[in-house]
C-alpha cells in the first residue's frame, strides 16, 4: 500500500544524519517543513519533503497512493514510550488516598504495599486476563499517538509470574499493532519472602532468571531498582554485568528517591539508559554526559509522588541525552498519556517544546536501541507516523490534558482515524 500524506502545516521530521540520541543544541533542531509531505510503501518511509518536491520526485508512486490531506495539522514520528511496567494485576487507588493522606511512596512498600501489593495481584492474575488486560492500555496508548512502549516485568518476583510477565508482553509484541519492547526487571523489589536475605534472591536473579530470559529470548533489557532499601549499587552493580554477560543490555531505576549514586554506576556499567534520576548528583551527571547515557526522564512520577523533578536543564546542558517517557505504572504513574508528561517535562524541568518533541521521539528510541528504525521521519525507517490536530507543535503542549491526535499510521497503515 503506498500512502501520500500531503498539505501538513507543520510536518516535523527529526532528520539527521548522526547516529546517536540527540544532546544539547541538537535536541532543538527538530526540523520543520511548512506544506510537508510523506510518503510511504509498504512499512517504510520513502521519502519527506514539501508538497512540491514529492511530487516532482516521484510521480509514479504518487499517482498510485492513497491520499491524506493533513491540511491545517502537524505531521511528526509516533511518539516513542521508552519506560514502562506496563503488565500488572490490580490497581492501587487505596494508596493515592494514603498519600494525599500524608504517607510516603517508601512508607507504604516497606508497609507490604506499594510494589509487594501489585506482585500479590500479579502472581494472582491469569496470564489471558493479564493479555487482555494489558490489550486495552495498548489500545489506549495508540489513541494518544505512542506508537513504540517498551514494557518491564517485575512484579512477579518469582520466575513464574516474571516469566507470565515476559510472556505477555511477547505474545502483545506479536498480535498488537503497537511495538512492544522488553525489559527483565526481577529485580524490582526484594520479595517479602527473602527480606532476611536479600543477597539471596540477588543470586537467584543472577543464576536462575537472568540465564532463563537469555535462553527464551524474553527480553532485551535488563533493569534494577537501585534504592535505598531495595537494591544497594553493589547488588545492582552484580545484577546489571551478569545480565550483560548473558547479552541483557543495562537499564537502570537511578537515583529515584534518595541519591545512591545510581547515574554514576549506569556510566560506570555502560548502561544504554538510565532513568528516573530526581536525585542525581552533578558527578552522577557528568558520568552520564561522558559515557553517552541517555538519561529517561519521568516527570509524571514526579508529579504524581509530589517531588521535585529531575534537573532535565542540567543535564541538556551538560550534554546528557535526554528521553522523556510516563513510566506507565499502578503506584507511581498510572497514565498512559504522553503528551501530559511532555506538558510536565516543560513546566517543571525547564525544557524547551523542541527539546521535548527530540525527547519523545529520536532520543526515546536510542534509550530502547531502536534509533536506527523510529523516531525521526526519514527515508528507509518505519513508517509510524502521526497526525496532530493542532495547527502548530507549540499548540500540543500549549493545549494541555487533551488528545490531539487525528491520525496514526503503523508500519505502513491507518490504524487510528
Ligand atoms: O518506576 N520505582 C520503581 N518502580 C516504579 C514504580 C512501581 C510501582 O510503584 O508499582 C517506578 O516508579
Ligand atoms: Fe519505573
Amino acid at each position: 500500500m503506498i500512502i501520500l500524506i500531503e498539505n501538513a502545516n507543520q510536518l516535523i521530521t527529526l532528520q539527521g544524519t548522526k547516529k546517536k540520541a540527540r544532546i544539547k543544541e541538537e535536541m532543538s533542531n527538530i526540523q520543520i517543513i511548512e506544506n510537508g509531505s510523506v510518503l510511504i510503501s509498504g512499512d517504510r518511509i520513502i521519502a519527506t519533503g514539501t508538497k512540491a518536491s514529492i511530487r516532482a520526485d516521484y510521480p509514479e508512486l504518487v499517482s498510485q497512493a492513497k491520499i491524506i490531506d493533513a491540511t491545517g495539522k502537524v505531521v511528526m514520528p509516533g511518539l516513542v514510550d521508552a519506560h514502562t511496567h506496563l503488565v500488572f494485576g490490580g490497581t492501587r487507588e487505596n494508596e493515592f488516598q494514603m498519600r494525599l493522606n500524608g504517607a510516603t511512596y517508601m512508607d507504604i512498600m516497606n508497609a507490604g504495599g506499594g510494589i509487594h501489593a501489585t506482585t500479590k495481584k500479579t502472581r494472582e492474575a491469569t496470564f489471558e486476563h493479564l493479555y487482555e488486560k494489558t490489550y486495552e492500555h495498548l489500545n489506549n496508548f495508540l489513541k494518544h499517538g505512542i506508537t513504540t512502549v517498551e514494557s518491564k516485568s517485575g512484579y512477579g518476583l518469582d520466575w513464574t509470574t516474571e516469566e507470565k510477565q515476559l510472556q505477555v508482553a511477547k505474545k502483545l509484541q506479536e498480535n498488537h499493532v503497537v511495538d512492544v519492547v522488553s525489559t527483565f526487571m526481577g529485580a524490582h523489589a526484594v520479595p517479602a519472602e527473602y527480606k532476611n536475605n536479600p543477597d539471596a534472591f540477588v543470586d537467584i536473579i543472577i543464576n536462575d532468571m537472568i540465564p532463563r530470559v537469555a535462553e527464551g529470548n524474553l527480553a532485551e533489557f535488563n533493569d534494577v531498582f537501585c534504592e535505598k532499601g531495595v537494591f544497594t549499587p553493589e547488588q545492582s552493580r552484580r545484577i546489571l554485568l551478569a545480565g550483560k554477560e548473558h547479552g541483557l543490555i543495562p537499564k537502570i531505576h537511578a537515583d529515584e528517591i534518595e541519591p545512591y549514586e545510581g547515574a554514576e554506576l549506569a556510566a560506570e556499567v555502560g548502561a544504554i539508559s538510565a532513568e528516573h534520576l530526581l536525585v542525581a548528583s552533578d558527578k552522577g551527571i557528568r558520568d552520564m554526559a561522558e559515557a553517552g547515557t541517555v538519561a529517561v526522564l519521568l516527570p509524571g512520577t514526579a508529579f504524581f509522588l509530589k517531588a521535585d523533578s529531575a534537573r532535565g536543564r542540567l543535564m541538556i546542558d551538560e550534554g546528557v541525552p535526554v528521553a522523556i517517557s510516563t513510566d506507565f505504572n499502578p503506584g507511581s504513574s498510572p497514565t498512559i498519556s504522553l503528551p501530559f508528561i511532555m506538558n510536565l517535562a516543560c513546566m517543571n524541568m525547564g525544557m524547551t517544546m523542541e527539546e521535548v518533541l527530540t525527547a519523545t521521539t529520536i532520543n526515546a528510541a536510542y534509550a530502547i536501541n531502536r534509533g536506527h528504525e523510529i523516531g525521526s521521519l526519514e527515508a528507509s525507517k518505519k513508517a509510524d507516523v502521526l497526525i496532530l490536530d493542532v495547527e502548530n507543535y507549540q499548540q500540543l503542549q500549549y493545549f494541555y490534558g487533551m488528545n490531539h491526535t487525528h491520525t496514526v499510521i503503523k508500519n505502513g497503515r491507518v490504524v487510528v482515524e
